[in-house]
């Protein structure tokens, strides 16, 4: 069985390690660096509808769903087409609307989730054209769908999604990418960059998870909490999201994700001394928003574990612990900021004995409502 794990201990921790190999899969063959582009034949979009679409209708769960929150941010900052995000569990049964020139994106791991099935087929009865992101191939939501676009991360056994979560990421900013020159928002200039960007995000990933040790130690800190609140803005906000979804699914503790933004208009009540923070601030174009954020919560005495530019002086001054990233491109800091959350779960999770691959309540693929 060990050998199955690849020598890891438990699959998810296999699957963690294997994210830059499978995103890297993810992008092979269709990033376009010399002219700054994404081959069309491998998008699942034709260049006429890439054009004609009015919004772009994300629906999902889960993990999945986490991955749509990033999408709506790309598609919009460089596409431009106004897009929502609905989770498939609301949307089936919301009576909602769809016009025949959304585009709407089906995110799924499995390609079998109940919901999303559902949500799919009500875009699709009011003439809506259907995008799959998925990692099965020809499962249902593909099948059922105009056209696909495939994530290469291979079978994912942990029942907690780590690998498909970053795949879908790869994937929706190259989407996205393609959007914007189908669509005359992005120049080739800020296109090629932005895809050279990604290009070597899976070296900076391997960086990042060879400091495992280290975010080991900080899980150790953690494993006792009973609460633990994760913030982020911008696309922090889905990675605060993901990384409290990690450590709920896995640990048991309660976790939330939110807005750094909306701490005011609530989890500030919570601050105290016995509660730790995950702030995710990097240097990115929110920067100073965020470490406001972060000073609010060390005046109330809170944890602060911060994931951080590496060599930011302000931070390490600010924080009791640091998860240092490389400097990257604002567009891709999600790829990077996403692993040592799933670490800290991961460890949290193993230290206090739980079964980490098969969390107790939870499928791996839930295919009925
Ligand atoms: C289950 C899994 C999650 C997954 C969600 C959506 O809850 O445990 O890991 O994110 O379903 O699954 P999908 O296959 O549609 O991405």
């Amino acid at each position: 069985v060990m050998a199955e794990r690849g020598g890891y201990k438990h699959f998810m921790l296999k699957e963690i390690h294997e994210q830059p190999d499978v995103v890297e899969a993810t992008l092979r063959g269709r990033v376009d660096l010399v002219n700054g582009d994404v081959h069309a034949t491998e998008i699942g979009v034709s260049p006429e509808l890439a054009r004609e679409i009015r919004r772009v209708y994300i629906t999902a769960c889960g993990t999945s769903h986490h991955a749509g929150i990033a999408g709506r941010y790309w598609i919009e900052q460089l596409a431009r087409v106004p897009t929502v995000v609905e989770l498939a569990s609301e949307v089936r049964y919301r009576d909602p609307i769809f016009y025949p020139d959304d585009l709407v994106i089906a995110i799924s791991q499995s390609g079998e989730t109940a919901d999303t099935i559902a949500a799919l087929k009500a875009a699709k009865a009011q003439g809506a054209k259907v995008l799959a992101l998925c990692n099965v191939v020809d499962s249902a939501i593909p099948r059922a769908s105009d056209g696909a676009l495939y994530t290469h991360a291979g079978p994912e056994i942990g029942v907690a999604s780590t690998k498909c979560f970053t795949t879908q990421l790869a994937a929706l900013l190259m989407l996205a990418v393609y959007l914007g020159r189908r669509r005359g928002t992005l120049d080739e200039g800020r296109a090629r960059e932005t895809l050279q960007a990604l290009w070597e995000i899976p070296n900076q990933m391997r960086d990042v998870l060879g400091d495992a040790d280290y975010v080991h130690a900080i899980a150790k800190k953690m494993t006792h909490a009973k609460d633990v609140l994760f913030l982020g803005r911008g696309l922090g906000f889905p990675i605060a999201l993901e990384g409290a979804l990690k450590l709920k699914e896995i640990s048991y503790a309660h976790a939330e994700g939110y807005a750094a933004g909306e701490m005011k208009h609530g989890p500030i009540a919570l601050i105290d001394e016995t509660l730790p923070v995950v702030v995710i601030c990097p240097r990115d174009a929110h920067f100073d928003k965020t470490v406001s954020n972060l000073e609010e919560v060390r005046a109330r005495e809170g944890q602060v574990i911060a994931i951080a530019t590496k060599g930011d002086e302000q931070i390490l001054e600010k924080s009791q612990y640091q998860v240092w990233l490389p400097k990257v491109r604002d567009e891709v800091l999600p790829l990077l900021t996403v692993l040592p959350l799933q670490l800290i779960a991961y460890y949290v999770a193993h230290l206090k004995g739980n079964d980490v691959d098969q969390p107790r309540n939870l499928a791996k693929t839930v295919t009925v409502e």
